[in-house]
């Protein structure tokens, strides 16, 4: 497998570090304090193709692979992992679901306006009582004929606020347990659709993380996405990708964590030399080093293998397992190298060590994923 970037690569790699340098670093701080929605940087970053980044232009897309994705979020989420979670979810979570498994009039009224940029959409899959338990969803679809009765609430939904369109899965048959459950496009406005308040987050404050709540909302049966029954599979594939997007957020935020450590280190003196001449400090720069390069090589082989049409659930869960763990390491440590400074907002490290743990609890916990890197091996 040939991980050497081509000249495209870089070029969107440096338009992305460009884009993260000029408009997400100013204010990251206050946004991150203010909980404030990066809503101009956001519609930046649909007028540059990142929020459709590996969809078909012809439904509003870039039409880029998906290493061209990993580049873009890493540069995005070095800088602001906020920003980053809202394009991964957008792009892997509802672009690429759709395009994968919708039919053509739901690709030209929903995904174009989603893959320009027009408009951001969410995936509301947890509930209060079925987070990790994916296949115990509460929230019910009752079907009327030509169209669906949606009941129930969701819950942590990314971009919940924001959203325009949203992909929602609901159990349409409990008897039939995970074969029962659909997934449908919601417009927001629909009656009966509430937005709940916005949570109060530890970390990615400038995203915005909220519940739903469907009260009868009438969903029209062309809403529905592919055959009765198809929602839970739906959601489990579009997850796998999504993983891949989350993955590379954590691997941006380490890598952020640890530049901003190194460049501390060669600046920063004590007993007389600066602090990276001190092997406590050095040893632990060589790991965050070694841990990173580990996790940009497992983001990539996940990328390549998803546009390669192969399996990817194995390794995409093996690519978040291990880069969130990566991002929290990482951080904590640059937290620690930077000493007393590092506890304050003006040096970004602790916001890094605040953004990194959610890497590892939403798309699929780390337990989560290891049981799917289980199974899989034991099926081998
Ligand atoms: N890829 C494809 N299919 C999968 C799959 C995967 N990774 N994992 C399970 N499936 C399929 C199975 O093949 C099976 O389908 P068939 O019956 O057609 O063969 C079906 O799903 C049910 O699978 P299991 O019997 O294994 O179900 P389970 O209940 O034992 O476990 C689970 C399933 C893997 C634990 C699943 O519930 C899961 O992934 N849970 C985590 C949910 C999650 O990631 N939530 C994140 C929320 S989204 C989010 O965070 C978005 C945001 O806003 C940032």
């Amino acid at each position: 497998m040939n991980f050497n970037l081509s000249d495209e690569h870089l070029m969107i790699q440096q338009a992305a570090r460009d884009f993260a340098q000029a408009e997400l670093l100013p204010g990251v701080i206050e946004r991150d304090n203010a909980q404030k929605f990066p809503h101009e940087q956001v519609k930046k970053m649909g007028e540059l193709g990142f929020l459709g980044m590996m969809v078909d232009p012809k439904y509003g897309g870039a039409g880029m692979d998906s290493i061209s994705y990993v580049l873009a979020i890493e540069e995005i989420a070095k800088v602001d992992a906020s920003a980053a979670v809202v394009m991964s979810v957008n792009n892997s979570l509802v672009c690429a679901g759709l395009e994968k498994y919708c039919n053509e009039e739901q690709k030209m009224k929903y995904l174009f306006p989603l893959a320009s940029g027009e408009v951001i959409g969410a995936f509301a899959l947890s509930e209060p009582e079925a987070g990790s338990d994916a296949t115990s969803q509460r929230t019910t679809a009752v079907d009327m004929g030509d169209h669906y009765i949606l009941n129930g609430t969701k819950n942590w939904i990314t971009n919940g606020g924001n959203a325009t369109y949203y992909i929602v899965i609901a159990q349409t048959d409990p008897e039939k347990k995970h074969k029962g459950i659909n997934a449908f496009i919601v417009e927001k406005g629909w009656e009966g659709f509430e937005i709940g308040p916005k949570e109060d987050k530890l970390g990615i404050r400038g995203s915005d993380t909220h519940s739903l709540l469907f009260t009868d909302v009438k969903v029209p049966k062309e809403n529905r996405i592919g055959e009765d029954g198809f929602g839970f599979n739906f959601a489990m594939g579009v997850l796998n990708g999504g993983r891949i997007g989350i993955a590379s957020q954590a691997l941006g935020i380490a890598s952020g964590a640890y530049e901003l450590a190194l460049k501390y280190a060669k600046e920063r003196k004590a007993f007389g030399t600066e602090i990276i001449n001190h092997q406590a400090i050095a040893f632990k720069l060589a790991d965050m080093a070694t841990q990173i390069m580990a996790a940009r090589m497992l983001c990539y082989k996940a990328a390549v293998e998803k546009d390669e049409g192969k399996d990817i659930s194995e390794i995409g869960a093996m690519a978040k397992l291990y880069a969130s763990q990566v991002a929290m390491d990482t951080s904590i440590e640059a937290v620690q190298i930077h000493g007393g400074y590092g506890y304050v907002k003006e040096y970004h490290v602790e916001r890094m060590m605040r953004d990194a743990k959610i890497t590892q609890i939403y798309e699929g916990t780390s337990e989560i994923q290891r049981i799917v890197i289980s199974r899989s091996i034991s099926k081998k």
